[in-house]
């Protein structure tokens, strides 16, 4: 598939995609014409954050709760009849079962109905493709290297075209969004913990506190000991001093995502040295992280790279990347059938 499809300056296509999204905690839906989004609406579940994490029962219940409505909205918003629909497109992987499941039920009964083809997407490329929705940024130029970071996934990924990816390297264990989540609720904050880590770090002082580096060969990762270094640090430290989190909270989130970002982009540098791709990208919900996205302009900058850093709309999950990979599916003619099954662990 030629580099030009996902440009900005792209003829506009008259393809009308639905989309749907379900893997995880949040139910979208979103309407494209080509790589325009007309709509993006996204329900997240308030439900979850006492628990500390996604409980998959709870989420698949609350799935089945909004999706008539956020699609009913995507569509109202879009101005768009479902009748004048192209195709719908749903993501078949990787997440949760129980979630996956209500998605594919929903946009398999739809696309019946309206007699138009079923798009199976899946989920990480989608994330990836996000950044050919047309918006005030370029899209990067094939080949390009993309950091996808998310609350299930690490990867440094080669992207040749839109349907040629290649995983140059993953964790081995956690995955860099678990590894904020996880330390957010060492601290007794809430569930997603990520951005909640961000904001404390903004008035923090980054450099107070100190943590393992993992070392993994290659361009794979390791969190669960950054992790473990930094349950460790809090314990060691609450025996001292009870109040230690409450007094010292910006600090050490400072320290803490300093350390995060700054180990995610020691294995990116090794992949763009290796690789000598000049065209960088950023993708999944830890790319709305201030740090890492200024960071990674910066490793950017420094190996003469485009740096390719998504809207926050398109950072966490939402329908319009999938609705942007099911675009390109669409043109490739690759349909998903009616027996087509959801897959929790979906790889490239
Ligand atoms: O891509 P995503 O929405 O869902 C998955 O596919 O997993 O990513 C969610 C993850 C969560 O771990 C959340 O804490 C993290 O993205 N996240 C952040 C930020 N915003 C979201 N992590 C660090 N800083 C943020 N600003
Ligand atoms: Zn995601």
């Amino acid at each position: 598939m030629s580099a030009k499809l996902g440009n900005n300056d792209a003829q506009p296509s008259p393809t009308l995609i639905l989309a749907i999204e379900s893997s995880c905690d949040d139910t979208s839906a979103a309407v494209l014409r080509g790589n325009v989004v007309l709509s993006n609406i996204v329900a997240g579940q308030a439900v979850h954050s006492k628990y500390g994490g996604v409980v998959p029962e709870l989420a698949s219940r609350a799935h089945q709760q909004h999706i008539v409505p956020v699609v009913q909205q995507a569509l109202a918003e879009a101005g768009i009849d479902k009748s004048a629909l192209s195709a719908i497109a749903f993501t078949v992987g990787p997440g949760l079962m129980g979630s996956l499941l209500v998605g594919a039920s929903f946009a398999k009964t739809m696309a019946l109905g309206l007699r138009i083809p079923l798009l199976a997407v899946n989920h990480m490329q989608a994330h990836i493709l996000a950044h050919f929705i047309q918006s005030e940024n370029d899209p990067p130029q094939f080949p390009f290297l993309c950091l996808t970071v998310s609350g299930g996934h690490t990867q440094i990924v080669r992207v040749d075209a839109p349907n040629r990816m290649t995983v140059l390297g993953k964790t081995i264990d956690d995955a860099a969004g678990e590894a904020f989540d996880k330390a957010a609720k060492v601290l007794g904050l809430g569930y997603p913990g990520g951005p909640m880590i961000d904001q404390l770090a903004q008035q923090g002082n980054d450099q107070r506190f100190a943590f393992a580096t993992p070392k993994v060969e290659g361009c794979d990762y390791s969190f669960s000991g950054v992790k473990t270094s930094f349950l460790y640090l809090v314990q060691k430290e609450l025996r001292a001093n009870p109040n230690f989190v409450t007094k010292n909270l910006a600090d050490i989130c400072a320290s803490y995502q300093r350390h995060v970002v700054a180990y995610l982009l020691t294995v990116m540098q090794r992949a763009i040295s290796e690789t000598k791709v000049k065209s960088i990208a950023l993708a999944g919900g830890v790319s709305a992280n201030s740090k890492l996205r200024h960071e990674f302009a910066l490793l950017a900058e420094k190996n003469g790279c485009t740096a390719h850093i998504p809207p926050f709309a398109y950072c966490t999950d939402n329908a319009a990347m999938i609705g942007m990979a099911g675009h390109f599916q669409f043109i490739n003619e690759e349909w998903a059938s009616q027996s087509t099954v959801p897959q929790p662990r979906l790889v490239f």
